[in-house]
């Protein structure tokens, strides 16, 4: 069995004193639960480092740089994510990939990054609503996985977290049914069993797109679905612990 995992994506937003506040009511609220995860942006690190030490909710980034260290205005490097105590780190998020540019050979050296200074990369792929409505979803995600594999390999993946996050479906209110999801966790799950059918059996693949705790327990029972990838309602403690429990 695959342990679910429910990570909080609070993308541009907190405060000292929200998060603090946040933060609190996310540990109270997943008491006895596994696979809690809060990523928030980089300058509150250490404040989850000191909320959440010594807890059974783990945190991490939501992007971090591809090379070491070095003259890179703004870039934060793995080793710094280290220091701030952090398991995990999203990468490739389809925001950074559109807004900011990220290729999918930026995405699999970040992923390299990740996973060389140990940390928990979580890999985001999915397609914007033209690439699915001209039936290109999986070639997209394909494309994207496969950036990844071909760079790392395969094994990469065995203790690593994808996130099958479709662009029309996040913070659109508009979520993919549990059957279009699960058909593209499948599929991606299809694809690394070519590769490794060890590692395609391991992988955890999350969902994110408009999760929300009217709906996170369906999209959660399905066979490929191992949790949840959580933007906007992440960021109300009661509405993000009642998705964890979904998980449970
Ligand atoms: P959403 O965001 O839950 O607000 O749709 C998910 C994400 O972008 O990770």
């Amino acid at each position: 069995m695959r342990q679910k995992i429910v990570a909080g994506n609070w993308k541009m937003n907190g405060s000292l004193v929200d998060n603090e506040a946040l933060l609190k009511g996310v540990v109270d609220g997943t008491a006895g639960l596994k696979g809690v995860v809060c990523c928030s942006p980089y300058p509150y690190l250490f404040q989850m480092q000191k909320a959440l030490s010594g807890t059974h909710v783990a945190w991490g980034a939501q992007n971090l740089s591809q090379y070491d260290k070095g003259a890179y205005t703004g870039e934060v490097s793995a080793s710094m994510l280290n220091d701030f105590g952090c398991s995990y780190v999203i990468i490739g998020h389809s925001e950074r990939r559109a807004i900011f540019g990220e290729t999918s050979v930026m995405v699999a050296e970040k992923f390299k990054a990740a996973k060389d200074a140990g940390l928990i990369p979580i890999l985001c792929l999915g397609e914007t609503l033209a690439e699915r409505e001209s039936g290109a979803t999986f070639a997209v995600v394909g494309e994207q996985l496969e950036a990844v594999t071909g760079f790392v390999g395969v094994e990469a993946l065995e203790d690593a977290v994808l996130a099958y996050e479709p662009v029309w479906a996040i913070g659109t209110g508009r979520t993919a049914t549990p059957e279009q999801a699960q058909e593209v966790h499948r599929h991606l799950r299809e694809r690394i069993a070519h590769l490794s059918a060890e590692v395609a059996g391991h992988v955890r693949i999350l969902y994110g797109g408009s999760v929300k705790a009217s709906n996170a327990a369906e999209l959660f029972a399905m066979p490929d679905i191992d949790g949840g990838l959580i933007g906007g309602a992440s960021l109300i403690s009661g509405d993000f612990c009642e998705i964890c429990r979904a998980a449970a």
